[in-house]
């Protein structure tokens, strides 16, 4: 699988199936993080990555309601950091930046070796930091979900969540995103296959 092919295969499913997870699985992951780029090489990025089941357990007592189908998740990788460990320019923050890039990565990696990796914000993050150990400074920032997509749609997903299992949610048009040469000058959407 090529980059965009993996690209367009993405997609954050929320019907999981169990996939087997082990240290070949985590430190293939943790590698395509640890070699994304950031500001001046800070790598701000941390990742907890826990499978062990009782500890799952916890974690899904932090979820929102409407993240129940994490249930089902064979692993969630916490992902956490602090703007103290990156540049900050005049304000500009990088450390959010920085640490959605080897998200990114990872993301992408997964699935490539035919997993689904989902970020999610819907959590509890004190009670979750507490939970992982996370000292107070740093924020978590989201869980990589990790499964297998399953043919069969998970019963607690909402009526908009199943019908996101069959298509991907609408995006907006090119021409909302993005100019040409100046703000303003927009682009004439000629999407290339
Ligand atoms: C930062 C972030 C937070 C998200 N939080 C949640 C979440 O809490 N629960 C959920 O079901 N999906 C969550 N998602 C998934 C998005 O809803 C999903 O990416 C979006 O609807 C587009 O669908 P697609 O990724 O399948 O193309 C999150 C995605 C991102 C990037």
């Amino acid at each position: 699988m090529n980059v965009k092919e993996a690209t367009e295969k993405r997609r954050a499913y929320r019907s999981l199936d169990p996939v087997e997870i082990d240290d070949d699985l985590i430190n293939d992951l943790a590698h395509v993080a640890q070699i994304a780029p950031s500001c001046s090489n800070s790598q701000p990025w941390r990742f907890v990555f826990v499978y062990n089941k009782e500890q799952l357990e916890k974690l899904f007592s932090t979820l929102t309601p409407g993240n129940k189908w994490v249930e089902k998740s064979s692993m969630m990788i916490a992902v956490f950091s602090t703007p103290k460990d990156d540049c900050v320019i005049k304000e500009r923050m990088y450390y959010l930046f920085d640490t959605g890039m080897a998200v990114a990565f990872i993301i992408l990696r997964a699935t490539e070796l035919g997993l689904v990796a989902h970020p999610i914000a819907g959590f509890d993050e004190e009670k979750a930091k507490e939970i992982l150990n996370i000292p107070k400074e740093l924020r978590l920032i989201t869980f990589i979900n990790i499964g297998k997509h399953s043919s069969e749609v998970n019963p607690v997903l909402s009526e908009n969540m199943k019908l996101g299992e069959k298509q991907r949610p609408p995006r907006k048009p090119l021409s909302k995103l993005i100019y040409i040469n100046e703000y303003g000058n927009k682009f004439i959407e000629n999407r290339i296959e």
